[in-house]
């Protein structure tokens, strides 16, 4: 089944005005203030009752911060206005267009809830899961509306971080997976579609290979790991706010991405060798990368996008001048 998505036919999330977040925990919190700020009544629901209790309280205090900080101009009240806490999964589900899953990270829960969500909602709302490892092949291929269930993995928190992978399943339609991409895009979170899906998904599988060299760094007594922290969060975190990983190699090497892998490919390799992996960039990946890259980019000539990176960063040293990290480790280390 192809995923692919004709934007020409992807109009119907325009009928989306209410969805329900199952589940207050942490993402759920953070999905409803996403959904919220964007216009969208908000219908969650939650099992636990002290978390329902407190689930408003508790949107109520990061929107206040974020209106403080200038993130939206309508009043935090008539964001809150359009959020309500239902006890019943059967009068959250009711009436709204989507589902967006948030509960424990369990497939058996996860089964069952989704049976459940199958029942409850007509076969047009579709239903998404937050989880952050299990294809939705493992919890949704038993339901009949199996075509309308999909994985929407935010990365933490999606207020901050405004990306999330699309992840279907075989079994799940091109209309659940465009509708998902366009109410995404609508509240202004930029959908990344999986073309396989693997466990982990694609932004995980990245950090893992980061985590991974980062505990051997660690293990091998090369650096701390509050100095790893450091080399991330003011090196390559603040690089990664404005460019990929790919872009990096592309723009930092005169030549481009073609010329980095020439002559620092064998190096990278070595590097996984030594940590028993044997994946070297091959010409064919390369050729496919650069191909994407350079197409990407908006000059065709190397030293204008150097000089659009340069602004873009020299932008992003401004914003950050004012900002006094308060996780940032005092004193030595
Ligand atoms: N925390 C992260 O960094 C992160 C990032 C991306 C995705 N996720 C995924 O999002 C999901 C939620 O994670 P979280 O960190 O918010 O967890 P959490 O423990 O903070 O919240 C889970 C909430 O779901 C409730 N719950 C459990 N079973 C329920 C059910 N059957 N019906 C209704 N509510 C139920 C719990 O009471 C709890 O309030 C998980 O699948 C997780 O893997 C988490």
């Amino acid at each position: 089944m192809t995923h692919h998505s004709n934007p020409a036919e992807v109009t119907e999330d325009a009928d989306i005005h209410s969805v329900a977040i199952i589940g207050a925990g942490s993402i759920g919190i953070a999905w409803s203030i996403v959904f919220a700020c964007a216009g969208i009544n908000v219908r969650i629901f939650e099992l636990d009752d002290a978390r329902r209790a407190s689930a408003l309280d508790a949107a109520e205090s990061l929107l206040l911060e974020m209106h403080e900080a200038g993130l939206f101009t309508e009043s935090t009240a008539g964001i809150l206005a359009r959020m309500s806490v239902w006890e019943e999964l059967a009068d959250a589900v009711d009436g709204v267009g989507y589902v967006q899953e948030c509960i424990v990270e369990d497939v058996e829960v996860k089964r069952v809830l989704f049976g459940r969500l199958d029942e409850l909602t007509p076969p047009h709302v579709v239903l998404a899961s937050s989880t952050s490892a299990i294809p939705s092949s493992k919890f949704a291929s038993h339901l009949e509306g199996r075509a309308r269930c999909l994985v929407v993995h935010p990365a933490n928190p999606p207020y901050f971080l405004r990306v999330a992978e699309i992840v279907p399943a075989d079994f799940t339609s091109s209309r659940a997976v465009d509708i998902a991409a366009a109410l995404l895009t609508r509240v202004d979170i930029s959908p990344v579609l999986l073309n396989t899906e693997i466990e982990g998904f694609a932004l995980n599988r990245l950090q893992g290979a980061l985590l991974r060299e980062a505990y051997c760094l660690v293990r091998d007594g090369v650096v701390s790991a509050v100095d790893v922290d450091t080399l991330v969060r003011e090196g390559l975190g603040r690089r990664w706010s404005v460019i990929g990983p790919f872009t990096t190699s592309e723009l930092n090497t005169r030549g481009g991405l073609r010329k980095h892998s020439e002559v620092l490919g064998s190096v990278y390799a070595r590097f996984g060798l030594e940590r028993g992996q044997d994946n070297p960039w091959t010409n064919e990946t390369i050729d496919t990368v650069a191909n994407a890259i350079e197409n990407h980019l908006p000059y065709p000539r190397w030293e204008e996008n150097v000089r659009e990176r340069d602004h873009a960063m020299i932008q992003v040293a401004s914003l950050l001048r004012g900002f006094d990290n308060p996780l940032k480790p005092r004193g030595p280390v």
